[in-house]
């Protein structure tokens, strides 16, 4: 009976003088208000039915879902509510029911959460989990590979160490380094070594440039204004000679007017590819800047490895333009490797909730953000309706809820054969490492090879065959290695 009530109920008070404002109500709250009197708080059902059991009568994807919304079933007793609520509200219901479905299947499975001594199995590899350094490091982020055995690591708040060929981790960290303005998401983030390395010697290093503005900033309890930081990230290479960074040149900057305080969004990866370098600037928050070509934010670029601007790139001949772009329409892009089967780019995106990606990135595309999305704002309300649009790229695939994706590699060795030229990328907050195989541009299986260890910051492979992951939280570096 009590179900009845709802039913007959609520519609009458949709339209009773005291509606609340839905259009500024939190997804969960909307769920909450409108839904859950027939399909119970936790979405496991009622009257209406469990929207978390992987079941769909009326259809599965998301346009079908949003069809069930919107539209109803008013003969089996839903409500249709495209009346009350708009697209973007809409869309946000389908996210936050993905989600719970998702997180509901997940209870049911055991994901393979190593430990020392002990095999991990997966679907093709089995493998054992390697200490490479897990004491003395401090948010390190990124970590690249010299030809001799030495490992370079950066760490967040602005020092580049070297793990030496003996495997220990040297106290001093290199002299002489850029200064890096750390604040919010930003620091020394990327390191990258040219594959020319061995004759050339260069190394390349992505931060947040910028300065502190004296007492420009919020208010302290002791009265004194605080600095506030103005930065972007740039690129620059040098070479390490006696535990000296050396030889600097500026690889990229951009102009003062673009740096901002935003403590978000500063991607960024670097990778080679035929004699170019690619690199990605984060949006840093400011949204439509990523689809503005005159804007260096939320955009993924290519240059001649000494900085240069190819003349083949896409937005040369377009009037103010920033020449270096390849691709735009990027919010914070934290992960980029190359398909070594074929060249193809990908890059792994943060999204907003709900809408993190995996991108084929192709010559002078627009990804979107923040256009199109598949996500909402962290805080449930809606960013946008609409997922795809004509001269947008859709992505390869999301992830609902989000993964915090960061750090992506096709693993190239010899030591796991069966994972050879698939892709691995790391995730923040689901604390994962997941394996993606790629065939034809889509993926064709996924799997979590590794979880809970710690927030993945990046996975690369050595040229030594193992897979290395870089966690925070705690702070250290592994490597997964065949198990015997
Ligand atoms: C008055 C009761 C009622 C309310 C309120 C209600 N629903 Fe439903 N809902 C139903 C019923 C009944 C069905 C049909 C179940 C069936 O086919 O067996 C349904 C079906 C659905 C379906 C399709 C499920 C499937 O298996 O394909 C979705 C999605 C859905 N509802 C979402 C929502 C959302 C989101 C809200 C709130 C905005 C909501 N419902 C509010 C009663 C309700």
């Amino acid at each position: 009976m009590k179900s009845l009530t709802a039913f007959l109920l609520l519609p009458l008070s949709l339209f009773a003088e005291d509606t609340p404002d839905y259009s500024e109500m939190k997804v969960d709250k909307l769920f909450e208000t409108l839904c859950s009197g027939c399909h119970g708080k936790d979405l496991s059902g009622g009257q209406g039915g469990s929207l978390i059991d992987g079941e769909w009568k009326h259809g599965a994807t998301e346009a079908e879902i949003r069809k069930s919304i919107a539209e109803g079933n008013p003969q089996l007793g839903m409500t249709p509510f495209s009346t009350v609520l708009d697209d973007n509200q809409i869309r946000s219901l389908v996210i936050y029911i993905r989600e719970k479905e998702k997180e509901a299947l997940a209870k049911g499975i055991d994901f393979p959460k190593p430990e020392p001594g002990k095999v991990t199995q997966t679907a093709h590899e089995d493998y054992t989990i390697e200490t490479v350094a897990d004491d003395g490091l401090k948010l390190p982020w990124a970590l690249a590979f010299l030809p001799d055995g030495r490992k370079l690591v950066t760490e967040r708040g602005g020092q580049l160490r070297i793990i030496g060929a003996d495997g220990k981790l040297d106290p001093q960290p290199v002299k002489g380094t850029p200064e890096v303005i750390a604040h919010g998401q930003g620091g020394l983030l990327e390191v990258a070594v040219h594959p020319g390395y061995e004759s050339n010697g260069w190394v390349y290093l992505a931060f947040s440039d910028g300065w502190w503005e004296k007492g420009a900033g919020k208010e302290g309890k002791d009265g004194k204004k605080a600095d506030k930081p103005q930065t972007i990230t740039a690129v620059v290479r040098g070479r390490i000679k006696d535990h000296e960074w050396v030889d600097q040149e500026w690889i990229w900057k951009t102009d003062k007017p673009f740096y901002t305080d935003a403590g978000v969004h500063f991607g960024t990866r670097i990778v080679f590819n035929k004699g170019y370098v690619y690199f990605i600037v984060g949006e840093r928050g400011g949204m439509m800047e990523s689809q503005d070509l005159n804007n260096p934010k939320g955009k993924i670029y290519r240059l001649f490895d000494d900085g240069r601007e190819p003349e083949d790139n896409p937005f040369v001949g377009t009037e103010g333009a920033i020449k270096g772009i390849w691709t735009y329409g990027h919010r914070n892009p934290q992960g980029l490797d190359i398909d070594p089967r074929d060249g193809s780019i990908y890059s792994t995106e943060h999204g907003p909730r709900g809408g993190d990606e995996l991108n084929w990135i192709r010559k002078g595309l627009n990804y979107g953000w923040p256009v199109i999305t598949y996500g909402m704002n962290y805080n449930g309300t809606p960013i946008t309706g609409i997922t795809e649009k004509e001269g947008m790229e859709q992505p390869v695939t999301y992830w609902v809820p989000s993964i915090a994706t960061c750090g992506l590699d096709f693993y190239t060795g010899d030591r796991f054969p069966e994972w050879k030229n698939d892709l691995f990328a790391g995730a923040l907050a689901q604390k994962e490492v997941r394996r993606l195989r790629i065939k034809d541009h889509k993926v064709v299986e996924e799997e979590v090879i590794l979880k809970d260890l710690g927030r993945v910051r990046d996975v690369t492979d050595g040229p030594d065959g193992y897979l290395y992951v870089i966690l925070n939280d705690p702070d250290s570096i592994l490597r997964l290695a065949p198990a015997e």
